[in-house]
């Protein structure tokens, strides 16, 4: 992947040294809660806010870590929950035996809870304004509650064995993936404290982002080893996924085709933040 290596180094290096400690006699719940932050992932959705930041207010780098921190716990949570039994049954995630096959169900499920609720504190402690600190826990919370992420994963589920329509299906993977990753984006303009036109250019790409984010992640199920992906893979058999609903040369059409979607939207942006974000999308997507 070709973002900001230092960047990214960064990143990693805050997350190693900010990892949840655990107060307590409990045997494995810090282990557990560590162990799948630091498993690795792509840090896609903090890479996002953080070249945002860099780009277009490059002073508040560091004092934005926590808010790109909590950004990836609250979305580990999510990976943590979405690998329980109860929902996508995945024995590996990140490379790493899931939680829940490691230690238990229990554990993973308050792992996960630990994760999301923490991801707000670390957020709300940032040393950033009141007013900004305010308006990210709104973002991510909105985006990664019951009117984003949450509705998605639920949809997910519920709907496995039953066919959605193409824009049924547009609404599933907007809210399940989408909105998170348009958030990352809405919350590095948010720090940057860019203007409204911006904020709203910068979202509705990040959900063009986002659908193709999932396209992508549709297309390694069905086509990578479990070796390659770090995951079960032919693993969404019964889920609404775009190769499902559109066999795998369809899903490759629709790839192309959100990918010039996003590069017309890039160009709303300022040019050094578009050119940033192409880089990440040509890392990312090979376009
Ligand atoms: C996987 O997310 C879940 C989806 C929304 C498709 P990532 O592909 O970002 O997972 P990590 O963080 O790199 O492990
Ligand atoms: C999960 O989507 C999206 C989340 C909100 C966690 P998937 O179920 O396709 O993610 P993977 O393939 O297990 O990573
Ligand atoms: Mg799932
Ligand atoms: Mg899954
Ligand atoms: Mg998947």
């Amino acid at each position: 992947m070709s973002y900001n290596i230092k960047i990214l180094e960064d990143f990693e290096q805050y997350l190693n040294d900010n990892l949840p400690k655990i107060e307590g006699f409990h045997p494995h719940f810090e282990k557990a809660l560590q162990e799948i932050l630091i498993a690795g992932g792509k840090r896609f959705r903090p890479m996002l806010l953080l070249n945002v930041v860099d780009v277009c207010a490059p002073l508040l780098i560091k004092n934005s870590h926590p808010v790109a921190l909590g950004l990836e716990m609250l979305h580990t949570y999510s990976l943590i929950h979405d690998d329980l039994p109860a929902m996508d049954d995945a024995d590996l995630r990140r490379g790493h035996v899931t939680l829940h096959v490691t230690y238990d169900e229990v554990t993973a499920i308050l792992a996960g809870d630990a994760l999301n609720t923490d991801a707000f504190y670390k957020i709300s402690n940032a040393p950033l304004s009141a007013d900004i600190r305010i308006e990210l826990v709104k973002i991510l919370a909105k985006n990664g509650g019951s009117e984003g992420m949450v509705i998605g994963q639920e949809i997910d589920c519920e709907f496995e064995d039953k066919i959605l329509s193409q824009d049924e299906l547009e609404f599933l993977h907007l809210n399940k993936t989408a909105k998170l990753i348009a958030a990352s984006l809405l919350m590095g303009a948010t720090i940057s404290e860019l203007d409204d036109t911006n904020k709203k250019a910068i979202y509705n790409l990040g959900l063009n982002l986002g659908l193709l984010f999932q396209i992508q992640d549709d297309i390694i199920d069905a086509t990578q080893s479990v070796e390659e992906a770090g995951k079960p893979t032919h693993n969404d058999e019964h889920k609404n996924s775009f190769v499902n609903l559109l066999g795998l040369e369809g899903a490759i059409e629709y790839k192309k085709k959100a990918l010039k979607a996003l590069h017309v939207d890039l160009k709303k942006l300022d040019k050094n933040l578009a050119d940033r974000l192409d880089t990440i999308v040509k890392g990312y997507f090979n376009g």
